[in-house]
């Protein structure tokens, strides 16, 4: 089976990879291709190359990565941010039969109940949740295709700018005080095992619309502890601070997360605790 992986090159990129590519034949595209890597230039903007893609490789399954996720950068940008979370999703759809897997956000909620579940109305206060929003009903147009949200992921990787579980490491090991918000609540999860619940999915040929997330649901701040503690660093340099006191363009969910009661149902799913998840990433290494 030939799976086209879309923005491949982000943060989830590179743990699908490694779960899918022992199974399926993988076709890894970018907006640009890092430098030492290898794939394919697509930019999802671009319907014509789009078009050409997927005539070439003739891929059984689309999983969609390709998103503007800077939260602030696309409340600077809502129009730019509608073209790539959106109307780019409106382009694969329009030029692919096959299945689509397309990856939101617990931004599409508002974040005065949470965690939420499938069944909760989406009510998103940023232009990135708004804008992803619109890409999950234009894919579950098509009873065939499968959204997944997600929330809070991270890996331990050097090529990433946006690891939380990196900023904070690295941080720490250089003795930088970080500033963390203490009112943010979510379950963050480890890009390896969302990846590795988008390959059950493959192989059970899910549809429709599901939430993944890991086990505890706790603030960032308290994220933050956890990491430092894991990797036996100053937690002192790690001072609670408020949403408001960031003062950031786009508003953030406060009681977000996502409630996995039915994945863990459907496809008799446990999720891992965070604990867990770091002892696994300290025992591999930073990639
Ligand atoms: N990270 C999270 O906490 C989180 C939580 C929930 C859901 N998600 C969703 O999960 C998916 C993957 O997230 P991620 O963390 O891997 O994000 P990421 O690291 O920001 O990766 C997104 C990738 O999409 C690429 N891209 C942007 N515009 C594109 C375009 N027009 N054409 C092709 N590629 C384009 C980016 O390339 P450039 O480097 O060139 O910009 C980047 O490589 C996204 O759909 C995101 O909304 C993420």
């Amino acid at each position: 089976m030939k799976i086209l992986i879309t923005g491949a090159f982000g943060q989830l990129g590179s743990s699908l990879e490694e779960s899918l590519s022992s199974k399926y034949e993988i076709y890894k595209t970018g907006r640009s291709i890092p430098k030492g890597e290898v794939g394919i230039e697509l930019n999802i903007q671009n319907i014509v190359y789009l078009k050409e893609v997927l005539n070439t490789i003739e891929p059984d399954i689309i999983i969609n990565l390709a998103a503007m996720t800077n939260v602030d950068d696309c409340e600077s940008h809502p129009e730019l941010a509608k073209q790539i979370n959106a109307e780019s999703v409106q382009n694969l759809v329009n030029c692919f039969n096959g299945k689509i897997i397309q990856l939101s956000t617990d931004y599409v909620f508002d974040g005065n109940n949470g965690p939420y579940s499938e069944d909760d109305i989406p009510n998103p206060i940023s232009i990135y949740g708004a804008t992803k929003l619109i890409s999950e009903k234009i894919i579950l147009n098509d009873t065939n295709n499968l959204v997944i949200r997600g929330n809070v992921l991270y890996d331990h990787s050097l090529n990433n700018k946006a690891s939380f579980l990196t900023w904070v490491v690295e941080s720490l090991l250089n003795k930088k005080r970080i500033r963390v918000v203490n009112d943010q609540f979510n379950n963050p999860t480890w890009t390896k095992s969302i990846a590795d619940v988008i390959q059950l999915c493959i192989i059970e040929d899910t549809k429709g619309l599901y939430h993944w997330a890991d086990e505890d649901y706790l603030s960032r701040f308290d994220f933050a502890l956890k990491i430092a503690k894991k990797f036996n660093l100053d937690i002192s340099l790690i001072e609670p601070i408020t949403t408001d006191e960031l003062d950031q363009l786009a508003l953030r969910p406060l009681n977000g997360g996502l409630n996995q009661n039915k994945i863990k149902k459907d496809l008799k799913l446990v999720p891992p605790s965070i604990d867990n998840c770091l002892d696994a990433i300290i025992d591999r290494g930073v990639i």
